[in-house]
């Protein structure tokens, strides 16, 4: 298959990705056209005003939700026309995700949410659950690896999911408003916690963040806006 990009400039690409919803009397746009490339490594933050289309964006660059037109390109592989299920077993091993409301399995303990991560991605064996057990630690829940996640305050949760999106060593780490769940104290705590994770084990990072704090953190700060990524440095 020819090669878009080299492998080692981009990690991630997408070109004039497109998107509309279905509204009462019209479509609603959603994503008009936005360009976005990511480096290997490298963090970026998206801002942008409540229904600008940050999250359907995420969605999108995921795989979880495919853009009307555009192209998507991850590590120089074409995958704009990937089958769902293609998708879905790729997006296991390149993308852990981080979601502003941790989506954790309410029946399962914090271990156990944990390698659901790795069991999508295929395999559960003992070097699984010695690293859901080491990432655990990592995040500060060496006490609580066997609470069942109900019992787990809201920091506790989306430690536990920063955990998860780490399982498959990803290339590629996506936060939805990670800390919008959190109090003020909580949110600085996690937002450290995946800021250290992500530059420690080297992996790109985009995050959806309305914190100004937060995005001044990544290397590159992006907004959303009209549909159109702006503050894009070409
Ligand atoms: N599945 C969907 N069906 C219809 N409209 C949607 C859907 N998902 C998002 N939207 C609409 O798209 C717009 C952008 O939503 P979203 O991406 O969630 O914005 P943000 O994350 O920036 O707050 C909103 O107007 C929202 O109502
Ligand atoms: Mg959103």
């Amino acid at each position: 298959m020819p090669s878009e990009v080299n492998k080692s400039e981009y990690l991630l690409k997408a070109k004039e990705l497109g998107k509309q919803f279905p509204g009462v009397d019209s479509v609603i746009s959603v994503l008009n056209g936005v360009d976005f490339a990511l480096r290997p490594g490298e963090s970026v933050s998206i801002r942008g005003e409540s229904g600008s289309g940050k999250s359907t964006l995420l969605n999108v660059l995921s795989g979880l939700e495919r853009a009307d037109t555009g192209q998507l390109i991850w590590e120089g592989e074409d995958v704009t026309k990937y089958s769902l299920s293609k998708l879905a077993a790729a997006r296991a091993r390149f993308i852990g995700f981080v979601f502003q409301a941790y989506y954790l399995a309410p029946e399962l303990n914090a271990l156990e949410n944990v390698l659901l991560g790795a069991r999508i991605a295929g395999h559960v064996d003992t070097s699984e659950r010695d690293r859901a057990e080491a990432l655990l630690l990592r995040v500060g829940l060496k006490e609580r690896i066997r609470h069942s996640s109900t019992k787990l305050s809201g920091g506790e949760r989306q430690r536990v999911a920063v955990a998860r999106a780490m399982i498959n060593d990803p290339s590629l780490v996506l936060a939805d408003e990670p800390t919008g769940n959190l109090d003020e104290s909580t949110g600085y705590a996690v937002m450290d916690l995946l800021m250290e994770i992500a530059e420690e084990s080297q992996k790109s990072l985009v995050l959806v963040t309305h914190n100004p704090d937060f995005a001044a953190r990544t290397q590159r700060q992006l907004t959303l806006c009209l549909g159109k990524m702006a503050n894009q440095d070409k």
